[in-house]
């Protein structure tokens, strides 16, 4: 009954998503992995690039990671995108259609295994991502954010699927959870199921489940330096184990418990790079927020006329500024960019 009427509403609403137009797993696979803490609107046009670039696994295999990256730049989390790459060179021209298999490469939780199977291949599975579960406990009328809690909505869905739709069953519900039953809005009358649900019948349906409560997020002082060098700029990239893997950024670091922002930006540069960078020009301030902090940067600029003794540990190129369109670099970078050119 509910999967009926759900159905129904989303074969006359479904959004129109490029991901939609297709079964190949290998699209389903990209469109899945970007959007893993990714909105929607956000993903559309790297998954759109992307595909014209690396229309099959393959393409994706051969292609220079360098490249890959490209086309990752400014969706975040880059490890995905790393684990994307290693996943297409070791896979073949095959893509996995069980659990078993799906389940063991990188990137991939239940929640992105099981949607693969239901939209790639039909399968009786129920992705069950923060949308689904939310409508989830709506409709079972459940508070308590808890495993077991989670776990008699993941079974209510599996209950009530329909078994010969899974693929549009699980984006129903995710049209669902973006639309009329958002985390922090619903419209419980524009609702398909309404009838079916325990939330709505209560005072504040946004009570279930209860929300979270937010905690203050740290933030971090860093300093940083354009360095140039006659007309060509000095970048580094950073490890590709570490947050922003493989991504190009200018040199600096963080600024130590009772350090000024100049002795910070010296040192950084002096460690990092060998160089001695006397007096650098302040420039001011850039702040950028990750998920888990936030970050103060301040900008320095400085021409340096003897690079003989620079000794750098990571890869690093002095590029001019057109050469940068190449590399791909954080965010942050693409502001202090911004504000020297203020
Ligand atoms: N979020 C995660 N997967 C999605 C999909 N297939 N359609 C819309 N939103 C999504």
């Amino acid at each position: 009954m509910i999967s009926k009427q759900l159905l129904a509403w989303y074969s006359l609403n479904k959004r129109s998503l490029p991901w939609r137009e297709t079964k190949n797993p290998y699209k389903i696979w990209i469109s899945e992995i970007m959007l893993q803490q990714t909105q929607v609107k956000t993903v559309i046009p790297f998954y759109r690039k992307w595909m014209s670039s690396f229309p099959d696994i393959k393409a994706l295999a051969n292609a220079n990671y360098d490249d890959v990256l490209k086309h990752w730049e400014g969706l975040g989390y880059y490890s995905r995108c790393k684990n994307i790459h290693t996943t297409a060179k070791s896979l073949g021209e095959d893509f996995p259609d069980t659990f078993n298999e799906l389940i063991k490469l990188p990137g991939i939780g239940e929640y992105t295994a099981k949607t693969i199977l239901a939209i790639a291949y039909n399968k009786q599975e129920v992705g069950v991502d923060t949308n689904l579960e939310r409508v989830g406990f709506r409709l079972l009328g459940l508070k308590k954010k808890s495993k077991f809690n989670s776990n008699r909505v993941k079974k209510f869905l599996e209950a009530i699927q329909d078994k010969s739709k899974p693929g549009d069953f699980n984006q129903a519900l995710m049209d669902l959870g973006s639309s009329f039953c958002q985390a922090k809005a619903v419209h419980c009358s524009l609702c398909p199921i309404t009838s079916e649900c325990r939330a709505t019948l209560s005072e504040d349906p946004l009570q279930f489940p209860e929300p979270k409560k937010n905690k203050p997020i740290p933030s971090v002082n860093v300093s940083v330096c354009i360095v140039y060098h006659n007309d060509r700029l000095l970048i580094l990239q950073r490890p590709q184990n570490k947050m922003l893997g493989g991504l190009w950024e200018f040199p600096g670091g963080k600024i130590e418990l009772g350090e000024s922002k100049e002795a910070a930006v010296i040192r950084e540069i002096k460690e990092e790079t060998n160089l001695s960078i006397l007096s650098p020009e302040y420039i001011g301030e850039v702040k950028h927020q990750y998920s888990h902090f936030k970050v103060t940067i301040s900008l320095f600029l400085k021409s340096v006329s003897n690079v003989k003794t620079l000794k750098i540990k990571e890869n690093y190129v002095w590029t001019t500024i057109k050469g940068l369109d190449k590399f791909a670099l954080p965010k942050a970078n693409y502001k202090m960019l911004e504000l020297l050119n203020k």
